[in-house]
């Protein structure tokens, strides 16, 4: 398959990661979740209003809630591979939290994942988290190998290209897999979004999909959206899959994944237990109200599944709905 060419754009896609960095580390500085990394990556962020923190904090927790459910099923004998994932933290967090899971992968354009091997490489206390006893550390200007933890540089619409980046990063295609995509397929075009997919689900046996991005995308808020994002020279090339909850699943059914569900954010926020709520709802007053409705009927998660070791995930939404639990 041809490689595709870079295009323009892309760069503005490279940037969402310095967006969503910031407002992730915004929101920790707060004490919205807990993360002792982010600060590594991301310095002195710029405070962000109470509907972006409380919208991020809702992401990072639905993110880490489907994983723990993968856990309880798999324990660490698993894998994880992060698609598109920027300065995500996940890997030495759940290193922190006691995980040595068998494989953590991590994929992104090579000029983030040269960014993110250069602060591993002079941070000790990252260092030290992928650095495991007699295993080496491999590391070229972007990529980066170790004995659980791999980070490399790749297009993912080039499917030859993240194969082959996959067998040097040790990939194991018979182990239960989590993949992530926190806000990326969005930025891909559908048809190599799809041809992914398709060829995750041709190879791997046993596979989970989580998926965070936008949903509701043909309203007036979603318009609103594109419009600024457009402005900054940035398309949502795969939007067409982000229409509703429903066009969420049928992508991945459509591209031979066995099954799929898919929650906005408004049900994945009620599914926080009531006391989590309660404790970051006090962190600041929220101005917008209907503006964080709005955002949170504007993202959603879908989990897809390959295999049936993943098919009752479900998510538990508390019955009343209609409201935030807002003051
Ligand atoms: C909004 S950021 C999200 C970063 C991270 N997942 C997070 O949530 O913190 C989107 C990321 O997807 C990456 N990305 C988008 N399209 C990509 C592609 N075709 N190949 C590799 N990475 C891509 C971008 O470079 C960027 O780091």
């Amino acid at each position: 398959m041809e490689p595709p060419a870079f295009h323009p754009c892309d760069e503005a896609v490279i940037s969402t990661n310095d967006d969503a960095s910031n407002c992730k580390r915004s929101a920790v500085k707060l004490g919205y979740w807990k993360d002792d990394f982010l600060s590594y990556f991301v310095r002195s962020p710029d405070r962000k209003a109470p509907e972006i923190n409380r919208g991020y904090y809702a992401r990072v927790k639905g993110i880490e809630m489907c994983i723990e459910k993968f856990f309880k099923k798999t324990g660490d004998k698993c894998q994880i591979i992060n698609l598109g994932c920027g300065f995500d933290t996940l890997y030495w967090r759940l290193r922190e939290s006691g995980h040595m899971i068998s494989n953590f992968v991590e994929m992104d354009f090579p000029t983030v994942t040269a960014k993110k091997c250069y602060m591993i490489k002079r941070n000790k206390i990252l260092l030290e988290k992928i650095h495991v006893e007699d295993g080496e550390v491999r590391l070229s200007s972007t990529d980066l190998h170790s004995t659980n933890y791999h980070i490399v540089g790749v297009d993912l619409r080039n499917i030859d290209e993240v194969a082959v980046k996959l067998q040097q990063s040790e990939v194991d295609f018979s182990i239960p897999t989590i993949f992530l995509a926190e806000c990326v397929l969005v930025y891909i075009e559908l048809p190599n979004s799809n041809n992914l997919l398709k060829w995750f689900a041709g190879n791997f046996q046993s596979a989970a999909f989580v998926n965070y991005e936008q949903v509701n995308m043909n309203d007036r808020f979603g318009e609103v959206m594109l419009n600024n994002l457009r402005q900054r020279g940035c398309s949502l090339a795969g939007v067409e899959a982000c229409v509703s909850l429903e066009t969420q699943i049928s992508r991945f059914l459509n591209c031979n994944w066995h099954g799929a569900r898919a929650w906005d954010m408004v049900q994945i926020y009620h599914s926080i237990p009531a006391a989590e709520r309660a404790r970051i709802e006090r962190i600041e007053m929220l101005d917008e109200a209907e503006l964080l409705m709005q955002l949170f009927q504007h993202y959603c998660i879908s989990v897809a599944w390959i295999g049936d070791l993943f098919q009752d995930i479900e998510i538990t939404v508390e019955k009343r709905l209609s409201s935030l639990n807002i003051d």
